[in-house]
């Protein structure tokens, strides 16, 4: 069966506290989530304000594949706001629990079926494909709720959606009451679950296997509270997980990983180093006997291959590491300890996780090459020349040189501080030859005063995902960073080239 995923990353998800978008960030948002595939884009509340409204002009006239659809309350000046920012298709909503009509709307129940009808009749008078909400549905008399569903039917819906508003649904409760509103109307259904309780995704599946065609996510789960269910958890659960029949939808998996990223950024959300398929954990391993597994097959813990949501598995040692592992993980590096020296750095390592130390690639290259009494790592590229000039009144500029594998390249770039002038001239030069871009930078103080020594740590990643970290100590930001920078691309480089073979060890 074909699910339909309509997306609220832009309209619920953009109700997150904190969060704030411009219509300018909207656009591309909206252009990120059709490149996806989904099928709808409820790109926002057209009423709410006149950035809100000309973001959602500015998405109807972007001919994109995805439907465009926009929020309004059970009103006519909603819904006329909605036809002025140019949609063809409306979500319109009112309360059905007794809770939200006698707290918040202080209406009857006759009176809200009353005015879900007109609702109706209205969009469908000014030519709008209607899907209509009963807002807070799960905890709403289930008689009145059916009633609801199928008088807003007679009036024209073109769809009947069942919010768990405060995502106080079990699965096998939304699952009966998606078997109500299909009883009470022939119209398609979507569930549109909140995260309250942590269900969110598994009651959105519950309501899809009852009969739902259609599930109202966001990307991250981001939304009100808790959020919403998340897309990438339902797409990858719908098509990878054993159900009686077989789920399909038009999401471009390999691609969720890069939104995933481009919308937590976007809106300065981070997604928790946990979070299932798209959190920085979701593909990494640690312990010993996992990785032993995973080196062996990765099927072992992994239940799908990264690559199917964009991205990469890496293995990092600490103290649950075991020596195959931390083998491969030095062999990525070209590092080949024999026997005694392995034995010899994974006690090292073991010791400094017992203190509670967290040993990146950093950290493991530095004990292996103490070990091995070696100089450290290859270095592909080598920073040859480099300038920064910095003022009041004027912008930031920076000049490198770099030499890489031999050849001279030499850019400059501006930046909003000498450190961001610096990264920038070098990412013009590794972006293209290796499309190296830098993931995150830390910037720590390690002793006081002005002539504070200063420790930089970087993670660097390639265009195919796969990442290296780097720190550098010194006493002059500028300096150490770039530094840091040059080190991690290294690292990286070096690992890319060792997996082409074009490097001897
Ligand atoms: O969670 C909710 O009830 C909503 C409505 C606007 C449908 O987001
Ligand atoms: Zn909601």
């Amino acid at each position: 069966m074909r699910v339909r995923i309509f997306d609220t990353t832009l309209r619920d998800g953009e109700q997150s506290p904190g969060v704030s978008l411009t219509p300018e960030q909207k656009l591309t948002i909206a252009k990120k989530l059709d490149e996806l595939g989904v099928d709808a884009i409820e790109a926002g509340f057209p009423i709410i304000s006149d950035g809100e409204l000309q973001a959602i002009k500015m998405i109807t006239s972007a001919n994109l594949s995805a439907e465009i659809c926009g929020l309004a309350r059970t009103n006519k000046k909603d819904i006329d706001v909605a036809v002025d920012s140019g949609l063809n298709y409306i979500h319109t909503f009112i309360a059905t629990s007794d809770t939200h009509l006698k707290y918040k709307l202080k209406l009857s129940r006759d009176e809200v079926l009353t005015q879900a009808i007109e609702a109706v009749e209205y969009g469908k008078s000014r030519g709008l494909q209607v899907e209509f909400s009963a807002e807070d549905a799960t905890r709403s008399d289930r008689e009145f709720l059916k009633k609801v569903f199928s008088e807003v039917t007679r009036a024209g819906a073109d769809r009947i959606d069942i919010p768990d508003t405060v995502g106080y649904s079990t699965p096998q409760y939304i699952a009966e009451i998606t078997k109500d509103a299909i009883e009470a109307t022939k119209l398609p259904i979507s569930v549109h679950c909140h995260n309250d309780f942590g269900l969110a995704v598994a009651n959105a599946i519950s309501g899809i296997q009852a009969g739902a065609q259609c599930a109202h996510v966001t990307i991250n789960g981001i939304g009100e509270r808790a959020g919403n269910a998340s897309l990438e958890e339902l797409v990858m659960s719908l098509q990878c997980l054993q159900f009686n029949q077989k789920y399909e939808t038009g999401i471009k998996t390999e691609l969720l990983y890069d939104t995933s990223r481009f919308v937590s950024k976007l809106i300065g959300m981070p997604v928790q180093p946990n979070k299932a398929l798209v959190g920085e954990n979701a593909f990494g391993h640690e312990s010993g006997i996992h990785t032993h597994g995973i080196l062996n097959n990765p099927l072992t813990y992994e239940p799908i291959s990264p690559e199917l949501v964009g991205r990469k598995r890496w293995l990092q040692v600490g103290k649950h590491a075991g020596i195959h592992g931390m083998c491969a993980m030095l062999e990525e590096f070209g590092v080949q300890p024999d026997k005694e020296q392995a034995k010899q750095i994974l006690d090292k390592i073991k010791y400094l996780g017992d203190q509670g130390k967290h040993i990146t690639d950093v950290e493991l290259l530095t004990i292996a090459s103490e070990i091995m009494k070696e100089r450290g790592i290859k270095r592909i590229v080598q920073l040859t020349g480099f300038s920064v000039s910095t003022g009041i009144g004027t912008m930031p500029y920076a000049f490198v040189k770099l030499n890489i594998d031999g050849k001279d390249f030499t850019a400059t770039d501006y930046g909003v501080g000498p450190v961001d002038a610096s990264l920038n001239a070098i990412q013009k030069i590794t972006g293209k030859i290796s499309e190296v871009r830098i993931k995150e930078y830390v910037l720590a103080s390690i002793s006081g005063g002005s002539n504070a020594l200063c420790e930089v740590t970087i993670k660097v990643e390639d265009a195919k995902g796969n990442t290296s970290s780097a720190k550098s100590v010194g006493e002059d930001i500028v300096t150490t960073s770039v530094q840091a920078v040059i080190d991690g691309i290294n690292r990286i480089m070096l690992k890319k080239l060792l997996k082409e073979k074009k490097i001897d060890n």
